[in-house]
């Protein structure tokens, strides 16, 4: 339900503008105010006194209404929402989000606000696949921005394809992921993720190959059933997802601190790959070769095993303590080892051998261990493992 909650919806100007009066009827079924704005193309599609009527609210249109500014103003308006949605997001909508325009009140609007941001794409497939279409997507995404669709089928022009916008039925189901309405509402959730480095001296450090693609994707699946989340990450290779809350840090150290000051929550998920050692006699300055040709001598100190000391620490424990375990070979037996050793509930064991392709990859291929035995699931992209295992958390903690 979305009882509570507003939602800016900004209707562009296509033929599937028609449909975003249904949308409008069906968030408020679900309880949500809906204040809708519409572009100038938009008015050519549907008329704003539709748009008022059905969401039974006033409509905005123009950045230079000197009543609208007086009563609310723009900025207001974009931060008054908890939701903002564009549906449906033209090719050129698209285009001013990614490239940051901000000439009439949809576009200013989506500037100024504070909220996340929710599109549904409907435009022909041609405008779908041009390659400034797909660039503008990719912007978006990196920006955080949330997609629904589109999807494929036949279209307003005759077409077949790509671009038309998703269902409203779909709509709505994004937007109450969107906000957070999931079976992990209320539930707050720490994962670690990306590598860790190691400082020799001021400038240089040792460091793995890990992309914190994995970590990220599991985030943004607990975010999206509901949950908290308390993302702390290394220096990863991949932007952290938006919705969460984003504690970088650099070293095993600096993680295990943030761990426990992240703490207390109902579930700790530790895909990050922690460097095992770190330099004893880390340089203060930079070290400089002496002429001589003598070498540096590196002395290595173990660091904390955070999985190991947050599954074993009694009192203030997660329920719900998950690691994961790379291996490169003799995965189950090694991985069902290490649950028992580290006192974890879960471990998540993959194969990380060159072959595979899954470290730094798309794909991942795992094996979920718990007490009751081990379960290999079939290689899928690395959202969908972080799908599955939110699904299961979500279940686990009902
Ligand atoms: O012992 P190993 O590094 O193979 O264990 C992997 C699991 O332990 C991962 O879940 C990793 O995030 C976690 N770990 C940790 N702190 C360390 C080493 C590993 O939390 N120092």
């Amino acid at each position: 339900m979305l009882a509570g909650k507003r939602i800016l919806l900004i209707i562009g100007g296509g033929i599937a503008a028609y449909k975003s009066l249904d949308l409008i009827r069906r968030l408020r079924d679900q309880g949500a105010a809906v204040t809708p704005v519409l572009t100038k193309a938009a008015e050519q599609f549907v008329t704003p006194l539709s748009a008022s009527a059905l969401a039974a609210e006033k409509v905005y249109r123009d950045l230079f209404d000197l009543t609208d500014e007086a009563e609310m103003g723009h900025i207001q308006l974009s931060r008054s929402a908890d939701l903002v949605v564009v549906a449906p997001a033209t090719a050129d909508l698209m285009a001013k989000m990614a490239n940051g325009h901000a000439n009439d009140l949809a576009s200013t609007v989506l500037m100024a606000t504070d909220k996340r941001v929710l599109i549904a794409p409907a435009m022909n497939l041609r405008m779908w696949l041009h390659p400034a279409t797909q660039r503008n997507l990719a912007m978006l995404a990196g920006d955080g921005v949330l997609v629904v669709g589109p999807e494929d089928g036949a279209m307003a022009c005759g077409e077949f394809g790509p671009g038309r916008m998703a269902e409203v039925p779909d709509i709505v189901a994004a937007v109450r992921r969107a906000l957070g309405d999931g079976p992990l509402a209320g539930r707050h959730v720490v994962v670690t993720s990306g590598p860790t480095h190691e400082p020799i001296d001021p400038v240089r450090y040792i460091a793995n190959r890990s992309s914190g693609a994995q970590g990220t994707a599991l985030a943004a699946a607990l975010r999206d059933l509901g949950a908290r989340v308390t993302f702390v990450t290394g220096p990863a290779s991949v932007p952290p997802p938006m919705g969460v809350e984003v504690v970088a840090v650099e070293t095993a150290l600096d993680m295990a601190a943030a761990v426990r000051a992240a703490l207390p929550a109902d579930a700790a998920v530790f895909a990050a790959a922690v460097a095992d050692w770190r330099v004893a006699n880390a340089a203060g300055q930079k070290m400089k070769k002496d002429g001589t040709g003598g070498l540096p001598r590196l002395d290595f100190a173990e660091n904390p095993d955070i999985l190991a000391s947050v599954a074993q620490m009694g009192e203030g424990r997660p329920r719900l303590v998950i690691g994961f375990a790379a291996e490169t070979e003799t995965v189950t037996a090694h991985a069902t080892a290490k649950r028992a050793r580290k006192g974890c509930d879960w471990i998540l064991a993959n194969d990380v051998s060159p072959a595979t392709g899954i470290m730094g990859g798309a794909e991942n291929a795992v094996t979920l261990i718990t007490a009751e035995g081990a379960e290999d699931w079939p290689r899928m992209a690395k959202q969908e493992v972080a799908r599955r295992l939110a699904a299961r958390i979500a279940d686990h903690l009902a």
